[in-house]
């Protein structure tokens, strides 16, 4: 257990991006509701996925992580949970195809909801505001009430990720994410993709794969790995307040876990040393995340490291990291070669997305997707460079239909981004971006394969 540290110890330390609650007897009545409420998920469950993050950091594994960049009480419909698992799901197949490694699936779901902004007030029309944060705290609209943080927000969030946690673990479980199913998780709208006609053929592939196994005996009864999926939940741990409220002690080991997800993750604008949010994550036994943007320097991520990590256990800690297109090549290799000289088991993933955001000429918020696949190609280039394992993937995306990010197969142009621009943050891909992103990230993940394969060899 972390020394000196309790649920509440973040609360001496300077804690940034959090909402003021105007009335502290309204915000510590949601606290104590929240309390005593069941967690969303166990000590075991963190665990095991601490187990799977180890296998990554040793190359034996490769981590895909995605979802919204904010879920909203708007577009909570099962529909909306069930389209973004299933890309997921193609996703990982995808991946797995072509790597012949273990994929370990996370969600960026089931409490995704609070947002770091850069300004604390958004002005429209000569008014200003406090800024959106997400609808944990306030609301979108820009209106006065509206935008004044609401602390009963964080008890409707929980409910919303009890809800959608309830749905993922039946899709997983209940025969939905069974491999017979691999031409079933296709959208309809998929169909103008290039990349639709590739997952249909490989998806037969594996259904003859299927079928020879199933005459050798290996079957859904045999495996259960055939039948189902394990698919863990993340978010950003930055509203603190909630997730000390959900914070548990395992019965099992004594140890404090964050019960409000399988895997927390810090961000960019909060990770600096001595923040309340490193101070709050550094005591719960969850496998933990933190973003690395371009002003992260390698001796003060080291300290990090060592605070967050002390014991050095492997999956542990996943560094995800996010330059931008044009800064990964120079940026990234002195973190890497700190990290690997001072023995740190970490993961290695890349968020090509936070850092590749541009203001269209339609003035909507975008990235384009050749800017974000440029940064997925830095990041294998760089460990590859290195010797390290380029070991994971964390993009903000939908199984919808939307049109926020540009290009792609079916092009879509900075005059198309308004025909379905639905974020409540940033920008995503949609259903046929990500599969897009799947298939040139495996082709990748296979020369690296190859490349290790020829290096052993050697
Ligand atoms: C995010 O992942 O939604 C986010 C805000 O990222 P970052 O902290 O890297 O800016
Ligand atoms: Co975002």
């Amino acid at each position: 257990m972390a020394a000196n540290w309790t649920p509440t110890s973040w609360r001496e330390h300077e804690g940034r991006q959090m909402p003021t609650y105007r009335d502290p007897a309204a915000l510590e009545a949601a606290e104590n509701e929240l309390q005593n409420y069941p967690p969303l998920v166990f000590a075991g469950e963190a665990r095991n996925l601490t187990t799977d993050l180890a296998q990554v950091v040793e190359g034996k594994g490769f981590l895909l992580q995605g979802g919204d960049c904010a879920e909203s009480f708007a577009e909570f419909h099962p529909n909306n949970i069930r389209d973004t698992f299933r890309v997921i799901l193609q996703m990982a197949v995808v991946l797995t195809y072509a790597s012949k490694l273990p994929v370990v699936k996370v969600g960026r779901m089931a409490g995704q909801f609070a947002k770091p902004r850069s300004a604390d007030f958004e002005e429209v029309g000569g008014v200003s505001l406090p800024s959106y944060r997400g609808d944990i705290i306030n609301d979108i609209a820009f209106e006065e009430k509206g935008r004044e943080p609401d602390p009963q927000r964080m008890v409707r969030a929980y409910s919303q990720a009890a809800a959608t946690l309830n749905l993922l673990r039946a899709f997983s479980n209940g025969g939905y994410a069974n491999l017979h199913q691999v031409h079933a998780w296709t959208h309809d709208f998929m169909g103008r993709s290039p990349w639709a006609k590739k997952y249909s053929e490989m998806a037969d592939r594996i259904g003859e794969a299927l079928s020879f196994m199933e005459a050798c005996g290996i079957n859904p009864e045999t495996v259960p790995q055939i039948k189902a999926t394990t698919f863990y939940t993340s978010h950003e741990a930055l509203l603190l307040p909630y997730e000390q409220a959900l914070t548990r002690q395992d019965s099992l080991t004594g140890d404090w876990y964050d019960t409000s997800a399988h895997m927390l993750w810090i961000g960019d604008r909060t990770r600096f040393e001595g923040s309340a949010h490193i101070e709050y994550l550094r005591g719960i036994g969850n496998p933990i995340g933190m973003k690395c943007g371009p002003t992260l320097e390698p001796d003060e991520l080291l300290r990090i490291l060592d605070t967050l990590n002390p014991s050095r256990t492997a999956g542990r800690m996943t560094l995800i990291t996010r330059y931008g297109h044009d800064k990964i090549e120079a940026g990234l290799p002195k973190l890497v070669r700190a990290v690997k000289a001072e023995g740190h088991p970490v993961v290695w993933s890349c968020d090509p997305m936070h850092g590749n955001v541009i203001k269209a000429a339609s003035g909507y918020k975008t990235r384009p997707f050749e800017r974000i696949l440029a940064e997925v190609r830095g990041f294998f280039a760089v460990h590859r460079a290195e010797g390290t394992f380029a070991g994971g993937i964390h993009a903000e995306m939908t199984g919808q239909n939307v049109t926020e990010c540009t290009g792609g197969a079916i092009a879509i142009t900075d005059e198309g981004l308004s025909d379905r621009y639905h974020t409540h943050c940033d920008p995503r891909l949609n259903a046929a971006q990500s599969l897009e992103l799947a298939f040139l990230l495996a082709e990748m993940l296979n020369q690296e394969m190859a490349d290790r394969g020829k290096r052993e060899a050697a």
